[in-house]
């Protein structure tokens, strides 16, 4: 017989590859882009996909639907729509609607699709959350190819290994992490953004770059005022090294799946959650990071981590990016906005599961993780942004 007690173990090991593929009008009829990555699962299979693409995208292309189809149609029986696209509510409001993923769930259903078709998810950071949280879930992972379509999702949240819904009122409480089989970023759609959308994802830019890599800082920094206007040639550039920076470290840091506290593509990122919670999500994810990082980089400066002359630096390429540093808060309805604020700090404490750790910098590029925030630090910060940009 056995022993009461005893224990087996093997390991398993598999390496994932986490690409991304850079393109321009990827549902021209002759780009072969998205073709190159909806490979049979067996040799000599046809392949078949379901799409489900963000309504917005008509408003800023008109005929965007039409030419998903037409570009399938040119694919003749190798590559083939299972069904016709499924266009879905572009924004925030999409990821609160359980009746949406069951939607996408019914259409992925409906067309008999299987763990050898795909599923290409086009469209901003979270209609590309909601599709692929349907896709993980249904038949226990369908492949997802991402397209991205803002700034924000090609730059950061949609080149990533994370999915989710929001549920119980509670941002991405449902959701998922898995590497995407391939994603493409077409950058001539960000073209079709309008100016608060383009501009959110030059902050996580900042952000990645001030984490990791001093070089990208400063390449940010040189180009500021042209990238204030969107020069084309400078914010693709931005965005593509921004998507590579958060992808790079996704996959050589060490925890893809986020199963220790350190959150270093978080930075800024605990007043910002709770910022865009308390005004309802009027202030965008960008918006509010832009405001968090002031917050952590005044600390940073109070406490000596920072030197002064290096806050005051960051600051200004934020500013002069256009970004509003208090602003937003003015949008908190209700009168104790600093301290409800301030409470994010627990709560992003209970989401990473126990263990405070803070992400900041000694210099741009020089990241340190702390533990602990002095509470009458953060407060002075808070204070010192509303009397400087209030
Ligand atoms: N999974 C992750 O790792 C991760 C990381 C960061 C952010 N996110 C999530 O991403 C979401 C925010 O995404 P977002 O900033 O991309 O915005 P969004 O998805 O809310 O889209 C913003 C608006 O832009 C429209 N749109 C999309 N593409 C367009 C285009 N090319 N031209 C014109 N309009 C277009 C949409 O219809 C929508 O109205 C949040 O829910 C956030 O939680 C996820
Ligand atoms: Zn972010």
């Amino acid at each position: 017989m056995a022993e009461s007690s005893h224990a087996l173990s093997f390991p398993i090991t598999q390496t994932q590859e986490h690409r991304l593929l850079f393109t321009r009008g990827v549902f021209a009829p002759d780009n072969l882009t998205l073709a190159s990555v909806l490979t049979p699962r067996e040799p000599g299979e046809n392949v078949r996909a379901l799409v489900f693409w963000d309504g917005g995208l008509e408003t800023a292309f008109p005929g965007f639907g039409a030419r998903i189809v037409a570009w399938f149609a040119a694919r003749g029986d190798t590559v083939k729509l299972a069904a016709e696209p499924v266009a879905l509510a572009g924004g925030e409001q999409v990821k609160n609607d359980f009746s949406q993923l069951e939607r996408i769930w019914t259409a992925i259903n409906d067309s008999g699709l299987c763990r050898h078709s795909y599923v290409i998810a086009v469209g901003g950071g979270a209609v590309l959350d909601l599709v692929g949280f349907a896709a993980a879930t249904a038949h226990r992972g369908i492949p997802l190819v991402r397209l991205p379509t803002t700034s924000l999702s090609q730059g950061d949240g949609g080149v990533g290994v994370k999915n989710g819904i929001n549920f119980f009122g509670k941002k991405n409480w449902l959701g998922s992490f898995g590497v995407p089989h391939a994603i493409v970023n077409d950058l001539s759609l960000l073209h079709g953004l309008p100016v608060r959308e383009r501009r959110v994802g030059l902050i996580e830019a900042v952000k990645v770059a001030l984490i990791r890599d001093a070089k990208f800082f400063e390449f940010i920094e040189a180009r500021v005022d042209a990238l204030a206007k969107f020069e084309p040639e400078p914010f693709e550039a931005v965005i593509r090294e921004s998507a590579r920076q958060h992808m790079e470290h996704i996959a050589t840091a060490g925890d893809p799946f986020e199963r220790g506290s350190a959150r270093p593509l978080d930075f800024g990122h605990w007043a910002a959650h709770k910022l865009e919670q308390l005004t309802e999500f009027r202030v965008s994810h960008g918006e509010a990071v832009a405001v968090g990082m002031a917050i952590d980089l005044i600390y940073a400066r109070r406490t000596g981590l920072l030197p002064e002359a290096e806050a005051e630096r960051i600051l200004g390429v934020i500013q002069r990016l256009g970004f509003e540093l208090f602003a937003p808060v003015k949008q908190i309805r209700g009168p104790s906005g600093r301290q409800d604020m301030l409470d994010g700090l627990e709560e992003f404490r209970e989401h990473l599961g126990g263990r405070l750790t803070i992400p900041m910098i000694r210099a741009p590029g020089v990241r340190l993780d702390i533990h602990e925030m002095d509470g009458p630090t953060v407060k002075a910060a808070f204070d010192e942004l509303r009397e400087r940009y209030g």
